[in-house]
């Protein structure tokens, strides 16, 4: 199973309910890394969708207790590992958020994919555990340096050793 997340220089992931910033390529990143499989989100990420609309081309695993979720395109489950049941289903899976979520499952991933903004947020609110500090996670690749509207970032990827 996979993870896939940008962070920013403290591990930041989000604020306000919202990303920490519009970077077009890591949303391409993420279409085409994402695009066929399964992918597991908390509640709270469902929302953050334009019109709170699941992911097309996609499974969409949704993890919430919540009994009133709409169901529409989601495939609702109430606990992490109802949501690895679900997704031994698909050859494919990313976690795909948010923070309760990416810490919850990190710990049944091999592979992370990590886009890597190379700032610090001071306005984020939500954060991930520092796979830096991980020694059973090592990086495999990285891509050059990119940089978009003066943020510079790049794209890393991890495996579980
Ligand atoms: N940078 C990135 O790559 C990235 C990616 C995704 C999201 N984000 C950001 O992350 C933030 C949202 O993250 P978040 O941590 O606040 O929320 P979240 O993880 O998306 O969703 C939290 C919700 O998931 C459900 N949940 C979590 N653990 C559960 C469990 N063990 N059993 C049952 N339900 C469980 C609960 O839903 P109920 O309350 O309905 O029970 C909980 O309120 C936003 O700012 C978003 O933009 C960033």
């Amino acid at each position: 199973m996979n993870i896939i997340v940008a962070v920013d220089q403290n591990w930041a992931i989000g604020t306000n309910g919202g990303l920490l910033m519009d970077l077009t390529e890591d949303m391409k990143f993420f279409r085409e890394k994402t695009n066929g499989s399964a992918v597991i989100m908390g509640r709270k990420t469902l929302e953050t969708f334009p019109n709170k609309k699941p992911l097309k081309n996609r499974v969409n695993i949704v993890i919430s207790k919540s009994s009133d979720l709409g169901s529409e395109g989601i495939i609702k489950v109430s606990s992490i590992q109802e949501a690895l049941n679900e997704a031994k289903k698909y050859d494919n899976v990313f976690v795909i958020g948010g923070g309760t979520i990416y810490n919850q499952m990190l710990k049944y991933c091999d592979t992370a994919y990590v886009t890597k903004i190379q700032s610090k947020f001071l306005n984020a609110d939500t954060f991930i555990d520092n796979i830096d500090n991980m020694p059973e996670w090592n990086i495999v690749e990285k891509s050059s340096l990119k940089e978009y509207n003066g943020i510079k970032f790049s794209f890393v990827t991890y495996k579980r050793a």
